[in-house]
Formats: C-alpha cells, structure tokens, sequence
C-alpha cells in the first residue's frame, strides 16, 4: 500500500517535472528565435532567423514538389514567397546544411559533408554578425553596432524578387549590376531565362529579356514614371519610384510609406513581372497591382520597325503603321493602312527632302504612346522641347523627336532624337507626343483622311477603317468634317451605308434604349464585335443638339481611360448625326442600384466597391489626368454604364466642356440632372470640376444606399443625419444587399467610402476634394480623412431654411426616401 503511494508520488512528480522541462525548452526555444548569428555560431536546417518586427524569416525551405533544401529569405506572413535564395544553383541533398561563419571573412554554406555550397566574401572583420533586418536585408556587418557599415548585404545579389530599398541598374564604382533573375521553375530556384534590368542607354527605363532578346520595356522613365506603366498612378503615393543618375550609381529602386502594406516585385519563371501587395484586409492575400508584359502590345517591336501597336484593335488588327508610313508586307495598296498582324513593319511613304542644311520637311505628333526604344538615341536633358524641334530639323538623319522629362507639366522638356529606327511603339493611357519628321506631301489636305484612318487608336475601328476605306477610294474624296483641324483628333467617321449594314438599316430588333434626343441600337460588326449606335433624333437636330453633338466628338477623342466609354466612330452626313460606342452588355448602374431584387443582387458589397473605385479613377482623369480638364457636367448612375465584367465606364459627354479658368461669368444654362447638380450650380450657374465631385457624391452615396437623391436631396439629408448621429453605416440598409455584419473589415471600408462620399457632397465647393485626392483617399485605407462638414439642409427652391432638420422633417425625409424604392 505504502509502495504504491509513493510510485504514486513519484510518478506525479516526474510527471510535473516532465512538464516544466517541455515548457523550459519551449522558452528557450522561443527565445532562440534570433534575428542574427554571430561568429562561432551555426545555424541549422529546421532553425530561422526572424527579422525584429516579424515581418521576414529566413531558413531552409524546398520549393514546391523538390525535396531539395535551400537557404532563403520569405514573408513570414506567407512561408511559401521566398524572396532571396542563397545557393540558387547549389541546391542541398537534405537536412544536414548548416550557415556558419567560415575565417574572418565569409559566411559560408556547408553541406552534410562539411563541403561549402555558398559563400558570401566580405572584407575581414573580427567580429562579423549575421543579421536579417526587417527591411527584409541579410546584412553581415563587424559587430552588431547598427551603426557600422555593411561589408556584405543580400540587396546587393537580388534574386527574382525587389523590395523596397532594393536597386535595379549599374553600380558606377564597382562596375556591377543590380539585376533580377527568374526562377527556372516553380519547384527549382536556379537562374531562369527571364531577367529584369534596367538599361541606361539613352533613358533610364526597365526591360525584361528572355535570354538575350528584348521581351518587354517599360518605356523610358519621364522624370515621374516609366512612360508604359501609367497604372503606377494607382500605387504612388504609397510606394514611390526613384531613378537616380549619379557618378557612382544609376539605378531605379522604389520605397514603401510607413504604414503601407508589404509589397514586392517579382519576375517569375513564366516571364511575367509583377507588384504585388499583401492585402490584410482581405484577410491576407498577394494582390495584384501591376502585371507586366499585359497585352500583346507589350511583345517587344511587336509591330516591327515604324509600325504602332493599338491593344484595343480588333483580334489580328493590332499592328498599324505610324502616320506617312505603309506595311511592307502589304498585299494590295486598298489594304494599305491595316498590316495583317505582321511585325514586318512599315515604311515611308514620301521620300524626305533634306540636304545640305535644307529641307522642306516637317513634324507630325503621333499622341499618346509608349516612347520607342531609346537604346540608340542621344538624349539631352538641358534643352526646352523647341530647342529639341530645331535640332531635329537641322539634323537630316534625324527621325522623330519628343520630350525626355515631363516633370514641369505642358509638353515637356529635355530632348530625345531617334535617327535609326523607331522601334515598338504602342498607345497607352496617359501616353506622350513623339513629333515624327515627314515628308511636306503628307501635310496636304488631300492626304488627311487616311492619315487620320492610321492615327485611329480605336477598338476594332480597324475593321471599320478598311471597309470605309475601300468604299472611300471607289466614292469621290469627299471627307465630311465637323471637327476642327486638330492633329490629336483621332475618331474616323464612317458613311450612313455601313451604319445602316451594321444596325439592319435601323432594325426595331436592334433598338436597345431611347432616350429624349437620341435612339440606341445594338450592331454587329463583320469580324462578330458588338458596337452601340446611338443616333440622334431629328427633333433634336437644333443648333443646340449639332453642337453637342460636335462637342461629343471632340472632346471624345482626346480622352483615353479605362473608365471612360469609347468613342470608336461617328457619322455626320446630311440630316444624320450618329455616334459609334463599344457596347456595354451590362447596361448601366442606375438599372441595378435602383432596380428589383435580382437586379440589385448582382452588385455585391465588393463590386459597388470597385464601381466606384472605377467611376474615380474615371472623372480624376478627365479632370487633369488627360492633360486637359473636362467637366462632363451631367454624371449620373444612368451615364455610368457597365461592361461584361461590371467595369465602370462613364458615358455621355454631350455636355462635357474643356475647362477654361478665366471663363467669364455664369454661363449658358445646359439641363442638369436634379438631385445630381450641385448647389452652387443650380442656384448660380458656376460650373467648376467641383461640380463633377458633388456629382460624384451624390453616385456614391446612391450606389451604397440604393436611395435616389432626388430633386428634394432626402438622401443627402439622410445621409447627414445619419453621420450626426454617428450611425452612418445605417446607409447601407436600404441597398438590398446583405449587411456585411459579418465581414468587419469590408464595413470599415464602406463605412469609409460613406464619408469620402460625403466629403464631396460638402455644401461650399473649395471644401470639397478634388479628385485625385478622392482617388488617393479610396485607394491607401490608411490615409487620414477629415471628418465632412455638416451641412444646412437645403429645400427645393435652393434656399437655406434657418433651423436645418427637427424630427418631424427628418421623419418626413425617410417617407419620401422609402417611397422611392
Ligand atoms: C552548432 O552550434 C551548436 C550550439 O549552438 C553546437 O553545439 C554545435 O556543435 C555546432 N555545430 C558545429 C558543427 O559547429
Ligand atoms: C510553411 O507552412 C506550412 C504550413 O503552415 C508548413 O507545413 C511548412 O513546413 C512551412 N514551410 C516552411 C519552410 O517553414
Ligand atoms: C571589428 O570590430 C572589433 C570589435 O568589435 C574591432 O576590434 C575591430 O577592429 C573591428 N574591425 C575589423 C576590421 O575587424
Ligand atoms: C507568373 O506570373 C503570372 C502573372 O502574374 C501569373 O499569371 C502566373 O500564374 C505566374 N506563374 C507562376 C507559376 O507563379
Ligand atoms: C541599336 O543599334 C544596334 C547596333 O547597330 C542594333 O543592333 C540595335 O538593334 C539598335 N537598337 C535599336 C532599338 O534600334
């Protein structure tokens, strides 16, 4: 009995001292977790450095399916984005590798052998540490002062991944390079055939290459962004760009905002390079914020020599040549503006007249590309762009000319001059002028038109083109104009013949809306696209309606965006003013914010999120993006109108109007949508782009509430009382979308929009944010807002009552708003 009681005893003891011995080597463990090695130390497959705030660890790792061991660096949050490998090429047959400080003077990598697979070689040190900073950088330094310089840091030998901090380019004094070097495959880290550089022949600007051809170039750096890439507007602000040009050093590299989300950029095995941002929002995930190359555009000199490359053409249509200049491979002279997906290239058409210091010569813009390659040309930042001009004049050899920094805003400065070839060329959004020299016979009237035909940036406007074209040549030269001579103009008109084909000569069937001053309907293009036609009614065919309907087309074609609508082509012949549209199968947002149940259900919480993202990005563009500023003065949901996959496109500039600054006073009344037109506007006619925000607000808050305004502004009034009362998220209740009650951190972002929303539905226009920083302010969640100012509520006479809302009028508000539904 005794003899049990005590095994008894001395079993729980054990068992207790079993117990604190784990627990012991638990906390040793835990606090092995160390962000350095120090000499004499090792560090062993299954250990890890951590960096100081978590954020990276390094260790062994095996790439996906291989069994193979390597040391790496990856995101902590996510083991398998290993950023940095040490022995690429070197991989370890299992466990047994050990990191370990070899002599005075190199951080070595052994195998189970003892044998070194990687070394690191740095200047002698006594007492060299090892540390993984939370910059994601593997320093080795002499002590672990942090002060003490770095003798060795992986940043320097990048793999296929750069961080923030970390350079692409030449280092001037020691003659390297910063590069990065996609992996072989997913499963195996050993150099690839893809590699990132940045070439600093003639500009800066990056390229990815596919062994030694050019597979993608980002366009030369502008002194803001690389030409090619205008997406970097989305992401700016929190990871800034840097291209330094110095004696010792000319590189690219970009930083990270404090309190930004980790990000990287990465060329994978496939060739694609990419930025990505780990979204914790989204419960943590890599999103997407630039993919490159993105179209078939991007293939390197796609198009060949002179040749343009237009990625909204139709499928085998991309290729196009440059103004003056025909395709090589062409076939017949009638299909002399369309080079059938050939990269043959194109060449001139007239001879050039230059010698001897003369030259009846002249330049043409080509609007809005992708800068060709500046490998060969010379480049000289001190000049203005007409100093540029003038030396591209004088210099026969010289081919195009355009602007090397756009910094100072206007055309430009600096000078680049190309005298060899220009080589891939592309339209992009926010795209530069290349002035092209050409011969004095393509500036004759009698050439314009195809010339104009060649310029056509246009969706499919290429099959348009040749049919216009063949029937063009066959008919008299008769070019029916309303625009005025403007060399950006860029939107063919078509003949009343081929509308009539496409639409079954104005079929019934073929009708897709109605509106006051114009009948839409749905056409079908040869190669199967779907294209809108929106044709204007002959009682509207007043002054007024020919006028906006030349403003349309005007203004149309100098705008360029994701989220504007595009203007392919138009008609004006006789009595007929017709208007050409990419077709957009969804229709628009006013039918499914306001509309029935199903309706409704198909903008969940996330879309509404991204509508209205779009619908930003979209009228921040035309208020300065394009380089001009374009009031569209009449947004609404019913402009706003959907693609196939629910991108936002803003339509119906009739009213839209270049903003001048010194317009003289109240302007010409133009019908304004009530509930959408803004109070300063509708009580004294001032138009500004402030107008276009209150606009803005006013679809914002309809888009989260699916509430109309109105002419009464119940929903503005709502929606104030509501954020008095601290309950603005009570907005959302009314959409007939599920409240997100369970997803807390998509209700602080719409939660967040509501007061963006109501920042620019502010009563006195300056207190409303321009666009750009209702853009800026959607984009980075971490960005401080201001709290909105209330304001007074006004009646439908425009007049402001003196006591704004007691209960009875707030009650009264509600009826009117749930009535509406
Ligand atoms: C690695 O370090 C551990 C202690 O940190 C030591 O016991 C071991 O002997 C070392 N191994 C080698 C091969 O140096
Ligand atoms: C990454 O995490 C997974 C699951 O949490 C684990 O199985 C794997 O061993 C980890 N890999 C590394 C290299 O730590
Ligand atoms: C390195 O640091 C040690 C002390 O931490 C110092 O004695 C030594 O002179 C330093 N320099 C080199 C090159 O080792
Ligand atoms: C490579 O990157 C492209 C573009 O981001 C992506 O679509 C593809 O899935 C990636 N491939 C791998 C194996 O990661
Ligand atoms: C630049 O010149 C070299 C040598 O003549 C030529 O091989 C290369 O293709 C040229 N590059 C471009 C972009 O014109």
């Amino acid at each position: 009995m005794r003899a049990t009681r005590q095994l008894l005893v001395h079993s729980l003891l054990l068992l207790l001292w079993i117990c604190f011995f784990l627990l012991a080597i638990q906390t040793s463990a835990a606090a092995s977790v160390a962000d350095k090695l120090e000499k004499g130390q090792n560090l062993t497959d299954g250990e890890t450095l951590v960096s100081a705030g978590g954020s990276f660890t390094l260790g062994f790792f095996s790439p996906g399916v291989s069994t193979k061991r390597y040391l790496g660096i990856w995101f902590s949050v996510c083991n398998d984005t290993v950023y940095w490998v040490a022995n690429r090429d070197q991989p370890l047959p299992d466990k047994s590798g050990m990191l370990v400080f070899d002599g005075v003077d190199s951080l070595v990598l052994l195998d189970g052998s003892r044998r070194t697979v990687w070394s690191s070689n740095f200047m002698a040190a006594s007492a060299p540490v090892v540390q993984l900073l939370e910059s994601g950088n593997l320093v080795v330094r002499n002590g672990s002062s942090d002060t003490s310089l770095s003798l060795w840091q992986s940043f320097d030998h990048p793999s296929d991944t750069l961080l923030p901090g970390m350079k692409l380019g030449s280092n001037l004094w020691t003659g390297g390079e910063w590069q990065l070097t996609a992996w072989r495959s997913a499963d195996d880290p050993s150099p690839g055939d893809y590699r990132r550089t940045l070439e600093t022949r003639g500009l800066p600007e990056i390229v990815l290459w596919h062994r030694d051809a050019k597979k993608y170039r980002t366009g030369p750096w502008n002194g803001l962004y690389f030409n090619g890439v205008p997406e970097v507007f989305w992401y700016a602000d929190k990871y800034p760009l840097r291209v330094t040009t110095s004696p010792s050093e000319k590189t690219y590299g970009y930083t990270a905002a404090p309190g930004s989300f980790l990000t990287r950029v990465v060329v994978n095995h496939t060739g694609a390079a990419e930025r990505l941002v780990w979204d914790v929002r989204t419960g943590g995930q890599w999103r997407s914020y630039f993919k490159g190359p993105r179209d078939t555009c991007d293939t390197y000199a796609r198009c060949g020599p002179f040749g343009l490359c237009d990625a909204g053409a139709a499928s085998s249509a991309f290729c196009g040549c440059v103004e003056g200049f025909s395709p090589v491979s062409a076939e017949s002279p009638s299909s002399s503006q369309v080079v059938k997906d050939s990269a043959g290239g194109c060449r001139r058409d007239a001879p050039l007249d230059c010698a001897g210091g003369k030259t009846t010569d002249d330049f043409k813009v080509v609007p809005g590309v992708k800068l060709p390659d500046t490998q060969n040309a010379s480049v000289d930042m001190g000049v203005e762009l007409e100093d540029c001009r003038r030396r591209c004049f004088a210099d026969c050899s010289c081919l195009a000319y355009a602007a090397a920094d756009i910094r100072g805003g206007g055309d430009g400065t600096g000078c680049v001059i190309w005298k060899d070839v220009i080589l891939d060329l592309r339209f992009v959004a926010r795209g530069q002028n290349l002035y092209l020299r050409l011969s004095k016979s393509e500036f004759d009237d009698q050439k314009r038109f195809p010339t104009v035909l060649v310029l056509a940036p246009v969706a499919s406007a290429v099959t348009i083109l040749l049919v216009v074209f063949l029937i063009w040549r066959r008919r008299s030269r008769r070019i029916i104009g309303v625009i005025p001579q403007n060399p950006a103009m860029a939107v063919p008109s078509v003949s009343l013949a081929i509308i009539k084909g496409i639409t079954k000569n104005f079929s019934e069937n073929n009708m897709i809306g109605q509106g006051g001053f114009s009948i839409v309907y749905k056409g079908q293009l040869p190669e199967g696209r779907t294209i809108a036609v929106k044709r204007l009614k002959q009682s509207a065919l007043t002054t007024k309606g020919k006028k906006d309907f030349a403003r349309e087309v005007e203004v149309m074609a100098g705008l360029r965006h994701s989220s504007l609508v595009r203007l392919l082509a138009y008609c004006n012949e006789g009595k007929e003013r017709i208007l050409i549209y990419e077709y957009m199968k969804n229709t628009s947002l006013n039918v499914h914010i306001f509309g029935n149940a199903n309706l409704r259900a198909s903008l969940n919480w996330r879309r509404r999120l991204e509508l209205i993202h779009g619908i930003a990005h979209g009228v921040a563009y035309l208020h300065g993006g394009s380089g001009d500023n374009v009031i569209h003065r009449d947004l609404k949901p019913g402009n706003i109108l959907l693609d196939d996959e629910w991108r936002p496109k803003i339509a119906d500039f009739g009213t839209a109007k270049l903003f001048a600054v010194d317009q003289p006073g109240p302007e010409q009344t133009i019908v304004v949508s009530p509930g959408y037109a803004a109070p300063e506007y509708v009580r004294q006619g001032r138009m500004t782009l402030k107008c276009d925000v209150h606009s803005f607000g006013v679809i914002l808050l309809e888009t989260l509430s699916g509430q109309r305004n109105g002419d009464t502004q119940s929903l503005i009034s709502h929606a104030w009382g509501l954020w008095e009362q601290n309950m603005i998220v009570e907005l959302l209740n009314t959409a007939m979308v599920p409240f997100p009650e369970s997803e807390p951190e998509l209700l602080s972002e719409l939660k967040r929009c509501i007061q963006i929303g109501l920042l620019c539905v502010q009563e006195t226009p300056c207190d409303r944010p321009a666009m750009s920083a209702v853009v800026a302010m959607l984009a980075s969640p971490t960005l401080q807002i201001d709290p909105p100012r209330t304001a007074p509520v006004i009646d439908s006479e425009g007049a402001v009552p003196s006591n704004s809302s007691d209960g009875l009028e707030t009650d009264l508000l509600r009826a009117t708003t749930t009535d509406l539904t």
